[in-house]
């Protein structure tokens, strides 16, 4: 088992390539990740959200601007799936500490690399949650006066919403439960999962987790 230390074994899968049980287990005693949305449901979604974002560009040029780092995948996998001219940069915030509930408090800790003046930006982002975050950076993107300002995320928490904020796409609405995968972490852990899942903790872990 030492060996295993600090990795994550994924279960046998069926020859029909469909997960044959619905878990990711983890050296880590108690922990558990119990999949929500498979990667072929992913893949799926995030071709479908493709076309309609390339439908209401037209032919312009797109500009994806990716929250780092939950939504690294998301925008890899997006940005591969929208025809024409697209660009991208990466912006990155800070929340919130680890294992605390939402401030409300939100920083930029790394600026974009160039000017979103006149661009089709779409704004990539992991999950939305309380919707501080994108709130917060609605305001400075708008700020900077872009030809228009779209949201594309791939998650959406609506039960937890505190400001009041909205997709223009949106992958998946999920139910009040802390996720990971496919980018999204939990103290940096779980990000290079395959698929998003629900993740459980040790019955001793009394405070939910939330990164930012
Ligand atoms: P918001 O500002 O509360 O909307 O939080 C958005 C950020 O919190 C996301 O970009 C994530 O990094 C993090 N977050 C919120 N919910 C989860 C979750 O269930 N799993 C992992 N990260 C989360
Ligand atoms: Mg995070």
């Amino acid at each position: 088992m030492s060996a295993l230390r600090g990795t994550l074994v994924k279960r046998v899968r069926k020859a029909s390539n469909k997960p044959s049980e619905d878990a990711y287990t983890s050296s880590r005693p108690g922990e558990s990740v119990r999949i929500l949305i498979s990667r072929e449901r992913i893949r799926a979604r995030i071709q479908e959200i493709a076309r309609e974002i390339r439908k209401e560009f037209g032919a312009e040029p797109l500009h994806l601007v990716g929250v780092l780092k939950g939504a690294v995948f998301f925008l890899a996998d997006l940005a591969r799936e929208i025809p024409g001219e697209v660009s991208f940069d990466f912006i990155a915030v800070s929340s919130y500490g680890k294992n605390t509930h939402s401030s409300g408090q939100v920083r930029l800790t790394r600026d974009l690399d160039s000017s979103i003046e006149g661009k089709n930006v779409v704004v990539v982002e992991d999950i939305l949650d309380t919707g501080m975050t994108l709130k917060y950076l609605l305001g400075v993107f708008r700020n900077r006066k872009p030809k228009k300002l779209r949201v594309a995320v791939l998650l959406d928490k609506p039960e937890r919403r505190i400001a009041e904020v909205h997709a223009d796409y949106t992958g998946f609405s999920i139910p009040n439960e802390f996720v990971v995968g496919y980018g999204l972490d939990y103290a940096e852990r779980y990000r290079n999962l395959l698929d998003v899942g629900i993740l459980k903790l040790p019955e001793s872990t009394h405070e939910a987790p939330a990164s930012p």
